[in-house]
């Protein structure tokens, strides 16, 4: 199962994912987290200690460049990168998680097809899980940078979005290229809810219910402020959590 997350900058994307990393983790799911946010900050979140220490794949230009590169002379990349040994090499583990990052996919026209994209694509196309692992991509705003190619190989795609018109009008941008991409199932979850007349806003003004209602919580707000890792911090989310995995066809 690989679920891929979505949406305007600051909705809570990397939050939801590891309260839903750290929810199926505690029910004996083999989770691996892929961060490939150019800001990544999956790891402070899940609360990985020596962040510094993490090498972002991205940044091994080099590396990246002698497995997906063109090879001289050739108009063609290389679709199939060697990225079996990346996993190993790139992959931190913490509280019983997984977690790779990617950091930053550049951007090009039509999609890309940079060195970083193409060995995303093959790691995500490489991987083949055993109904006990679950592999979440946590990801900058849209599904625009990542190639057609790249982000149809997820099951699920996660567009979180909040009782706001900007964040609505994104959230329904997002789920018009993904579906283009040919993602074959896109859900939207509600967060920063205080009341039910936001959950009214976001159920009326998208095309499609929301799957779970993230609530404003006062307790995750502290929490990151103070540097903690949210994922300890769930009490107030638990019920929405367990929603959203219940809505998620093959996740239970
Ligand atoms: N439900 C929530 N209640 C309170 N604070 C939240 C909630 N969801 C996210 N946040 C806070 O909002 C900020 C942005 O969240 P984040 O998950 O980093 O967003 P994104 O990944 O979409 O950019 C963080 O400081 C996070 O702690
Ligand atoms: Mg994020």
């Amino acid at each position: 199962m690989k679920i891929a997350i979505s949406g305007k900058g600051g909705v809570g994307k990397t939050t939801i994912m590891a309260l839903l990393a750290n929810h199926l983790k505690e029910r004996g799911k083999d989770i691996l987290i892929i961060d490939a946010d150019p800001s990544p900050h999956m790891a402070e979140t899940i609360g990985v200690k020596d962040v510094e220490k993490i090498t972002p794949i991205a940044e091994m230009k080099t590396m990246l460049v002698e497995r997906s590169g063109k090879t001289e002379g050739s108009p063609f990349y290389n679709i199939n990168p060697q990225v079996d040994d990346l996993l190993g090499r790139f992959m931190v583990e913490h509280d019983g998680m997984k977690l790779m990052v990617l950091g930053a996919i550049q951007e090009a026209n039509g999609g890309c097809a940079c060195p970083e994209n193409t060995v995303l694509k093959r790691l995500l196309t490489t991987l083949l899980l055993s109904p006990s692992q679950v592999v979440l991509l946590d990801m900058e705003a849209g599904v625009e940078h990542l190639g057609r190619g790249t982000i149809a190989t997820v099951d699920q795609l996660l567009i979180v979005v909040i009782p706001a018109q900007s964040s609505v009008r994104t959230a329904l941008k997002v789920k018009k290229l993904a579906e283009e991409s040919g993602i074959p199932r896109i859900s939207f979850v509600g967060n920063l809810i205080q009341d039910q007349e936001d959950k009214d806003f976001l159920t009326e003004n998208l095309d499609l219910p929301p799957i779970a209602f993230f609530p404003d919580s006062t307790l995750i707000r502290k929490t990151e402020r103070r540097g903690d890792p949210i994922i300890k911090a769930n009490q107030d989310m638990e019920d929405a959590v367990r929603e959203l995995q219940a809505h998620i066809p093959g996740l239970s």
